[in-house]
């Protein structure tokens, strides 16, 4: 029914050790790897949200060799959007001059490219559309309290993408679900307690700031800031103020319930996607998992039996990039030939709403 035609990703050249992080949180990169399995994080220094998503879903038509003009739909699963709106995907649709495609976002959280792929799936079934680019772009770190060691040592910023195609292989069926009772174990709001403010509340390490300032400087690290040859200094310290604003808005994270959460529900969608297509554990490749935590994904393997080699993992490098972990994963493997024609995964997303879901690809 749909064929992945084509993957990208685009990371943000700046990159974020545990060592940097410990020299503003009560923190160290033994801590961090030992809970998390995460080594450092990219940072959107320069890059934006459409940026990312816009750079990912041009390579993922160029690898599929499809004009932009053939796109009849771009679905972005974001929770960082520069801007309320328009939404993310049609500042990408505007910047690939994709003009006959369909623009909108899906709010998914980290279930998000889960949920966008599902989305395509289905219109490509019934909605009379034969290519659909589906991306998840995030610069979590807009939104991140970078006082708060329990939630910033975890996050990091990218975009992946997949180019979508109805084919006329078999149709797979996929699995979502959603417990709002338990939205409260992970939350972005506002600080002043969902009353919107306009005006940054804390500092940014990287990018500077605080409320009232009105041009941002790095803070304290910056010597030890990474040293992309090719990065402007000047412009990383001086960032647009409407850039600022966004920064209002935090994740706070139940750490615990969110991978009791986790540990539990992933391998009960699996199972509940293999049921529903009536597949063998056996047959599945590699199961691509959301990236938030190796433990979390160490766990899932045990509950499933399963080998931990057909769980591939980049969260060392990338941390948890919420809606572009599982995009930006199966772009790697692509990209280093490790998917073969007729292997089939099982996609597993998980993350606020609460929500989780799983779909089958199969290359
Ligand atoms: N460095 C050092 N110590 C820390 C840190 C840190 N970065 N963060 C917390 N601690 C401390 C706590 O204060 C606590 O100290 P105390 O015992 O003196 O009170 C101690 O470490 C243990 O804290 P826990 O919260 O119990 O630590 P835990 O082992 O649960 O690890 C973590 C925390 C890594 C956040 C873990 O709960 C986790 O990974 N949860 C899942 C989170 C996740 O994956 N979220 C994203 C999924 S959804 C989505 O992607 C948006």
């Amino acid at each position: 029914m749909a064929i992945i035609a084509g993957t990208g990703s685009c990371l943000p050249k700046c990159r974020i050790t545990n060592d940097q992080i410990s020299t503003w949180v009560d923190t160290s990169d033994q801590w961090i790897r030992e809970r998390t399995g995460i080594r450092e994080r990219r940072i959107a220094a320069e890059e934006t949200t459409v940026m990312m998503a816009y750079q990912a879903g041009k390579k993922a038509l160029e690898q599929a060799k499809c004009s932009p003009e053939e796109v009849d739909l771009i679905l972005v699963a974001t929770i960082s959007g520069e801007q309320v709106f328009p939404g993310t995907a049609c500042g990408v649709q505007k910047l690939l001059k994709a003009q006959h495609a369909a623009a909108f976002d899906i709010n998914g959280a980290c279930t998000g490219f889960v949920l966008a792929y599902h989305v395509a799936e289905s219109l490509l079934e019934t909605g009379g559309y034969q290519t659909v680019l589906v991306i998840g772009s995030e610069c979590l770190s807009h939104i991140t309290d970078w006082t708060d060691r329990g939630t910033c040592i975890l996050f990091g910023d990218g975009a992946g993408a997949v180019l979508l195609q109805k084919s006329i292989s078999r149709p797979y069926l996929s699995v979502i679900h959603s417990d709002g009772e338990k939205g409260e174990a992970l939350t972005c709001r506002s600080r002043n307690d969902g009353v919107h403010s306009n005006l940054c509340q804390t500092e940014h390490p990287f990018l500077g700031g605080g409320k009232g300032r009105e041009r941002f400087a790095v803070t304290g690290t910056k010597n030890s800031l990474p040293s992309d040859k090719d990065r402007n200094e000047e412009a990383f310290c001086e960032i647009p103020k409407d850039r600022k604003e966004s920064f209002a808005y935090f994740m706070k994270m139940d750490g615990q319930a969110v991978f009791k959460f986790a540990v539990k529900k992933v391998p009960e969608v699996m199972e509940e996607v293999l049921r529903k297509n009536r597949l063998e554990k056996q047959e599945i490749r590699y199961y691509v998992l959301h990236q938030a935590n190796r433990r979390i994904v160490e766990a899932v393997a045990r509950r499933m039996e399963e080998p931990i080699g057909k769980f591939p993992m980049n969260l060392d490098r990338y941390g948890n990039t919420s809606s572009a972990s599982i995009p930006i994963l199966l772009d790697e493997m692509n990209r280093d030939g490790k998917l073969k024609q007729g292997d089939k995964l099982i996609l597993a997303g998980f993350g606020a709403g609460l929500t989780w879901g799983a779909v089958i690809v199969e290359w």
